[in-house]
């Protein structure tokens, strides 16, 4: 039998869990021949709850699910993963600020970015869904020196996927005639959603669309918004949505990018387009497969969006320096 990809879910008690998991084990991301392993951390009064998710993976009978295992342990969880998928956190609320956000969550990815680089498999990938997801995976780097760079990933997908709904329906076209969605930055409201550089049935969106006003007074806040106007609307945090993306968000690593698109996360910056080196900026991706990526290079940035990328960049350095006494060896 093909060894397992032992993947590790944080929070896998909360509502992403619960819309993660069940996916991961139907051989949704890692295609039809490739057993998967979940190996599930909460915290310790979550795990009777966590145990009749347990229950339920058991009652699916997956064919292709190899084991699961709990704990309130990061380096019992962590043990031989991977990947390592970090959604356990607070979800925003309605009304919370950003830096509270910050200091509530930050703490958490100290101790988990120890127990990475202590008992991860030696391949491992991270992708970090808890907000503020670019900064937590800067935290929990700086505190792995063993994991290389090219490992780190924040989850803007999500943002990725909102993004090409919104030029869909506004082209009345099916979604997947969205091609090049690049989100640029942070996982917040400086994101660079760039409709210049997407393509719509393979133009320009901005010729396809033509309306500039859309793009700027409608579609770029609709898009950074999006997470907000969800939480207003359901009273509670985009769950099922964040799920999907985290699950996009791995398996476009986990396949060679088709010709002719790209896909969006947040990776360890090299300097690629003038974003400063190690903040963890969302950028164009194509992977080879086997999570072997690179950026996107030599796209046009004018001068309009060359301010919306400084702006997130700034963002992100402010956000780092909130966090510098949660920073370990590494940062
Ligand atoms: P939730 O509250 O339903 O679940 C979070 C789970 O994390 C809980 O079960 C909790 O017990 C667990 N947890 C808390 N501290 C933990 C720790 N130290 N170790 C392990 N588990 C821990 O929240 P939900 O809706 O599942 O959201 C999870 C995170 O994902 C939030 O931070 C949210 O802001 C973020 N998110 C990110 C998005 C993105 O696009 N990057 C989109 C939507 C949500």
């Amino acid at each position: 039998m093909t060894t397992p990809i032992r993947v590790a879910v944080t929070g896998a008690g909360g509502q992403i869990g619960y819309a993660l998991l069940f996916r991961l084990a139907s051989g949704a991301v890692f295609g039809p021949d490739r057993p998967v392993a979940l190996q599930l951390l909460e915290i310790t009064p979550a795990l009777p709850s966590l145990n009749g998710t347990i229950m339920e993976l058991d009652d699916c009978a997956f064919p292709l699910l190899a084991g699961v295992k709990a704990s309130d342990k990061p380096e019992v969880a962590f043990e031989g993963a991977d990947w390592v998928i970090l959604v356990g956190g607070l979800p925003r609320k309605d009304g919370m600020s950003r830096a509270d956000l910050i200091r509530a969550n930050g703490p958490i990815f100290t101790g988990q970015g120890k127990a990475i680089n202590d008992a991860a498999g030696p391949d491992v990938r991270i992708l970090t869904v808890a907000n503020p997801c670019n900064t937590n995976a800067l935290i929990a780097r700086s505190h792995a020196p063993k994991v290389p760079a090219d490992r780190w990933f924040a989850m803007t997908r999500l943002d990725q996927n909102r993004a090409a709904s919104q030029l869909a329906q506004k082209a009345g076209v099916p979604v997947a005639s969205v091609k090049k969605m690049t989100i640029w930055g942070n996982h917040s409201d400086t994101q660079y959603p760039d409709y210049k550089n997407a393509e719509i049935g393979g133009s320009p969106a901005p010729n396809v669309i033509g309306d500039d006003a859309w793009f700027a007074d409608t579609f770029i806040p609709t898009v950074a918004k999006r997470g907000g106007a969800v939480i207003k609307a359901r009273g509670a945090s985009s769950a099922a949505s964040a799920a999907n993306a985290a699950l996009d968000s791995v398996r476009s690593l986990f396949v060679p990018t088709p010709a002719g698109d790209w896909f969006s996360a947040g990776v360890v910056s090299d300097g690629s387009y003038g974003i400063p080196e190690g903040l963890i900026y969302s950028f164009p991706l194509v992977s080879k497969g086997e999570s072997r990526w690179s950026v996107v290079q030599g796209l046009p940035i004018d001068d309009d969006a060359r301010k919306r990328l400084d702006a997130s960049a700034a963002e992100l350095a402010s956000e780092r320096d909130a966090v510098k006494d949660l920073l370990g060896p590494a940062a």
